[in-house]
């Protein structure tokens, strides 16, 4: 408080009127200003003082009074404190009002003596001082508190900005550009502590930004001692506020590295270091500032010193930079408080992201194992999805060209892919293994009844022979009959050889075009004709129903029961993917997965959706994906690879026919997708991982 009176000047004005009522004694003690014009010289004072604040005892007559009321009236607190001594009759303060009797400290009707005077002057100037005090302590404290809600706001909203971005490096950015708005800094620095590989301690410099001066600097390793400046910081957890790191105190354990100031014609002077304390009080990183330019006027116009002035001669630093107001010490903690658990919350998100994507690998890659003949199919598939998204993100022409995948939607896909086939875990593997259209038991079952059967056939005949031979004499009519019953015995065995044969020709899972239903009819009936009898004697079935069906298949391997147990493996991907409590961001992953075996004509599953808005584009990159991958794959069960002239042709053939999207089919071949795509990714993986 004591520097607030150390401010004060007092003053005695007499207006020439009323000096007729006062004496002054020769030695008062005051500064006494006999004024003839108190306006003009009012005003003179205010313009020629500076650093002092006036307090005025006026001596004046209740006319001057009333003028001269109305001028100061209009002159701001801040530059004048005052009280009236009035000289004037009974009738002219009658009318006085609330407002007047507060600045009128004494109303007299005769002239007052010397003694009077000073008595008056002391009383009046003890007044106003303490008047003033009172308003500046008050005008202080209320400044501060809006000093201390501006600072309470922008905790909020740092804490809020820095909760909101999940992104590392633009966290790290968004710290220290906080923390130079606030303090109004030119420079700073992020430097975060790591454990090296034998999880030894060790700064790191991570991120840095100069107002004043356009060149990032690289990332560095210092040494965690005591020795630099943030070192210091970082192993004592104690706030360093320096006003000028060329001349540090002698007893300093630190010191300061000019080289980089040097190598930039660049001068640190006052710097700002604090430590970022994590929840659990653990130093997780230190903010440096450097070159705090804040200067009140500019801060209360709200501008940011940070971001308006900029250093570039000798002279700049001298007339701009000033030291760290003390403030900033416990406010720039908070914030860095803030930083670090922002920090941490970042890397641990990140952490359980990739844990996650790493199960899922981990998942995918076991369930993938159990069939090598498609084992990486789904990483593959990932692959050339990625791929496709940033194609599709460069893409400036067709429909396409409106679509735009951000990270996260990537990231999105790529896990959708990952996860697209993991439905066939429910499966029976033996059905994806499939090569024939019979199992290789059933066919194996199938040719040893065949084989039963022309054996006892043959059975039959000798037996027929036998008799024959016992019931008939010798003779040409018996001849004739045991010619007949060789050849019509040939003829049966010769017929079951080639049943077998054409048998064994319809199993394969080569496409067909002669009528199958017809041909395996006209066996089935044959062998019906036959009557084969078991041991035990009753009728044994050679081709079964169940070999009727699979000989039955025209295209591929899979009979309509077991393809629609294969197709059944989206909606159990579907039921699988659902059920894990993705993040908002990745809500789409069960749809995307859902829908990768949906056709533009119509004819996919499990909807057949039609249409291309029907499905999300990420599907339909999916479909393309997975029928590329399922072509060019060398070691399917049922086909053989597919050479990529071939594969591309397909495709093409595909999208004319309208049941691949068109645009993309283009972009995929246009752009060379394929060779982006590094096939042997899978088994590296397994290698890395699993061993
Ligand atoms: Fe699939
Ligand atoms: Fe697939």
């Amino acid at each position: 408080m004591d520097y607030l009176f150390e401010r004060l000047k007092n003053i005695v004005l007499i207006s020439e009127k009323a000096k007729a009522y006062t004496s002054i004694p020769a030695e008062n003690g005051f500064t006494v200003i006999e004024s003839v014009d108190l306006r003009k010289d009012i005003q003179s004072l205010i313009d020629t003082v500076e650093n002092v604040h006036i307090t005025a005892a006026i001596f004046l007559c209740f006319g001057e009074y009333m003028e001269l009321n109305m001028l100061l009236n209009v002159l701001s607190f801040k530059d004048i404190s005052y009280q009236f001594i009035v000289f004037g009759s009974d009738d002219e303060v009658k009318g006085l009002g609330f407002e007047n009797l507060l600045e009128i400290s004494e109303f007299r009707r005769q002239p007052i003596s010397e003694s009077e005077f000073s008595f008056i002057v002391r009383k009046t100037f003890a007044g106003v001082n303490e008047l003033y005090i009172n308003r500046s302590l008050q005008e202080g404290y209320f400044s501060k508190l809006i000093d201390t809600k501006k600072d309470q706001e922008d905790l909020i909203n740092i804490g809020r900005a820095l909760s909101t971005e999940k992104d590392s490096d633009k966290l790290l950015r968004l710290i220290l550009y906080l923390s130079k708005r606030i303090t109004g800094a030119d420079a700073g620095s992020i430097y975060l502590v790591e454990h090296d590989s034998k999880g030894r301690k060790r700064l790191r410099f991570k991120h840095s930004h100069t107002f004043s001066w356009d060149v990032p600097l690289e990332e560095k390793l210092l040494p965690l001692n005591k020795k630099t400046i943030a070192g210091y910081v970082a192993v004592t957890g104690q706030v360093l506020n320096i006003s000028d790191a060329y001349n540090l105190p002698p007893d300093a354990p630190y010191s300061f590295n000019s080289s980089i100031d040097k190598k930039n014609n660049y001068l640190s002077r006052s710097m700002l270091v604090v430590p970022m304390r994590n929840h659990v009080d653990e130093i997780i990183g230190v903010i440096q500032l450097i070159n705090s330019k804040e200067s009140i006027e500019k801060k209360n116009n709200g501008e940011y010193e940070a971001f308006t002035i900029r250093l570039e001669k000798p002279e700049d630093f001298k007339r701009h930079v000033v030291t760290f107001n003390k403030k900033y010490n416990s406010l720039m903690e908070a914030v860095a408080g803030q930083a670090a658990i922002a920090i941490e919350n970042n890397r641990m998100i990140t952490q359980i992201k990739n844990q996650f994507e790493e199960f899922v690998k981990a998942s995918v890659s076991a369930i993938e194992s159990r069939d090598p003949a498609t084992s990486g199919h789904s990483f593959r598939v990932a692959d050339i999805c990625k791929a496709m998204a940033f194609a599709v993100n460069e893409e400036n022409e067709g429909y396409l060209k409106d679509f735009h995948f951000t990270e996260t939607q990537i990231k999105e896909l790529e896990l959708a892919a990952l996860l697209h086939d993991f439905g066939k875990v429910y499966i029976d593997l033996s059905v994806f293994k499939k090569s024939k259209k019979l199992y290789p038991k059933d066919f194996e079952n199938l040719c040893l009844r065949l084989n039963y059967l022309y054996r006892f056939l043959e059975l039959q005949y000798s037996s027929r022979e036998a008799e024959l031979m016992k019931s008939m004499n010798n003779g040409e009519e018996t001849a004739r009959i045991f010619t007949e019953l060789a050849s019509e015995k040939n003829q049966m065995l010769t017929r079951i050889v080639e049943i077998r044969d054409r048998l064994c020709q319809m199993n394969e899972p080569a496409v067909v075009d002669e009528d199958l239903e017809e041909t395996l009819n006209r066996i089935s009936a044959e062998m019906d004709e036959i009557e084969c009898l078991t041991v035990e004697g009753g009728r044994m079935c050679i081709i079964s129903q169940a070999d009727l069906l699979n000989l039955s298949i025209r295209r591929g391997s899979l009979n309509p029961i077991e393809r629609s147990e294969i197709e059944s493996h989206v909606m159990h991907t579907y039921c699988f993917v659902s059920k894990i409590p993705w993040p908002p961001e990745y809500k789409n992953i069960p749809e995307i997965a859902l829908r990768h075996h949906e056709k533009i004509d119509g004819t996919g599953y499990p909807d057949g959706l039609s249409g291309r808005e029907s499905t999300m584009l990420q599907s339909r990159i999916m479909a393309i994906a997975d029928i590329y991958d399922a072509l060019v794959a060398g070691d399917r069960p049922y086909k053989k690879a597919v050479p990529m002239d071939r594969v591309l042709e397909i495709l093409k053939e595909e999208a004319d026919r309208g049941v691949l999207d068109g645009d993309l089919v283009d972009l995929f071949v246009r752009r060379k997708i394929y060779q982006k795509i590094d096939r042997d990714s899978f088994k590296k993986y397994v290698q890395e991982n699993v061993g």
